[in-house]
């Protein structure tokens, strides 16, 4: 099994991730996570890293209040994770100096594995890694940017557009040759986006032919399955996303299969429990928003997932996908059954984005004719984030 990584400076005792989720990974939400990782760890710091949402490169060079808001840190973490993305190094660059040099971000991560269309056909994402000068570019950039800070740069991609464009290698060989801190691989292409299962035999090959620490993703549903991907793949860590949708807990147990080697017998959390997470992640939101309205409004997609396979009937589940205010929550809660046991039927079960592969990878007119630019422009990047990678 690889070492674990140590992300240039920031020691990583417990290389777990969360993966950054576009409008989840808030610091409200990075905070339950990291609580819970605390729990497992027995004291060792950081339990892990926690990743902000993926936010635009624009934004932040451009001081956006807006975008800054989004990146908010979770004040007690001892990493500040943030993903960004964007097209142009020189906007990446200024993004950095911003992100390192004025709101304390000590790890950057680049988004190349984004899959939504409206990002792909502007070239951003996870088709970028194909043109290789471009690549080679924002790496350097990137890398350059952050150094002034000591502040390491991985980056975040897949196996390449579909089988027959796999970027992966050349992305891990530039990445070497850059001074990129870490990889993540999410094990499956772009042209499947959360179809099927994730290829854990990539993240094993890709390990073979890079010095580089790779971090594993795609499908990790409980503490065993990281384990079991760290032993077949050899990887340096494991990064969960939609494993921990509406289960912080599980990075309490992640973290302490991670310290103990082993996998214990899985959190499992009764009804009122869920109850209380589900309240504190409610507090917390109203820290992050400054508003309740806001705040519960982004709670209500994280209910499905709570509270998933326990016996909440019909009308109170669509009462909770429609909650307006703590006091309204809290009469939601109440009339659960707090002592109804932790459906473990939803264990090791797929949840959150699943679908079919997309029928074709958008991307910009004749993006594959070639690996480089051949001067194309791609335009200024959008300032908005989109929803997800
Ligand atoms: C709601 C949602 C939002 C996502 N947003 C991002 C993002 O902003 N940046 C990114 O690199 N990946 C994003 N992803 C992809 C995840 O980080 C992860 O790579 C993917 O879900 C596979 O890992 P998993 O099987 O552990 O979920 C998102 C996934 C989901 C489900």
């Amino acid at each position: 099994m690889a070492e674990s990584p140590s992300l240039g400076t920031l020691s990583l005792p417990i290389p777990v991730f969360l993966a950054p989720m576009a409008g989840v990974t808030n610091s409200a939400y990075r905070r339950l996570c990291r609580e819970q990782a605390e729990l497992g760890s027995g004291g060792i710091r950081p339990a892990g890293v926690f990743t902000c949402e993926m936010i635009t490169a624009r934004g932040v060079a451009e001081r956006i209040n807006k975008t800054f808001a989004m990146m908010a840190p979770d004040s007690g973490d001892t990493i500040m994770s943030v993903q960004l993305y964007g097209t142009d190094p020189e906007t990446l660059a200024r993004a950095i100096a911003v992100a390192c040099g004025e709101r304390g971000v000590t790890h950057v991560d680049l988004n190349f594995g984004c899959p939504v269309p409206k990002v792909t056909r502007k070239g951003g994402g996870g088709v970028l890694p194909w043109k290789l000068d471009r690549f080679e570019a924002i790496l350097r950039a990137a890398v350059q940017a952050a150094q002034p800070y000591d502040v390491p740069v991985t980056f975040k991609t897949r196996i390449g557009l579909d089988d027959e464009h796999v970027t992966m290698y050349d992305a891990a060989r530039l990445a070497e040759e850059c001074g990129i801190a870490a990889i993540t691989l999410h094990a499956r292409t772009v042209e499947q986006a959360y179809a099927g299962k994730a290829r854990w035999e990539a993240i094993a090959a890709l390990v073979n032919a890079t010095s580089v620490p790779i971090i594993g993703n795609g499908d990790i549903w409980e503490a065993a399955d990281a384990l079991r991907m760290r032993e077949e793949t050899g990887c340096a860590g494991v990064a969960i996303g939609r494993g921990a949708l509406g289960r912080p807990w599980l990075f309490r147990d992640l973290a302490a299969a991670m310290v103990g080697g082993q996998a214990g017998i899985p959190t499992l959390p009764t009804c009122g429990q869920v109850c209380a997470m589900v309240r504190r992640h409610a507090e917390l939101l109203v820290e992050h928003f400054h508003d309740e309205r806001h705040a519960m409004s982004d709670l209500r997609k994280h209910m499905a997932w709570y509270f998933k396979g326990f016996h909440v009937g019909g009308d109170l589940r669509q009462q909770l996908g429609m909650v307006a205010s703590l006091t309204h929550l809290d009469d939601l809660l109440a009339q659960l059954d707090p002592n109804e046991p932790f459906p473990a039927r939803e264990l090791h079960a797929p949840r959150g984005r699943q679908g079919s592969p997309r029928t074709k990878v958008t991307m910009p007119y004749g993006w594959l004719d070639s690996r480089t630019m051949d001067g194309r422009d791609l335009g200024p990047d959008d300032m908005d984030a989109v929803s997800g990678g």
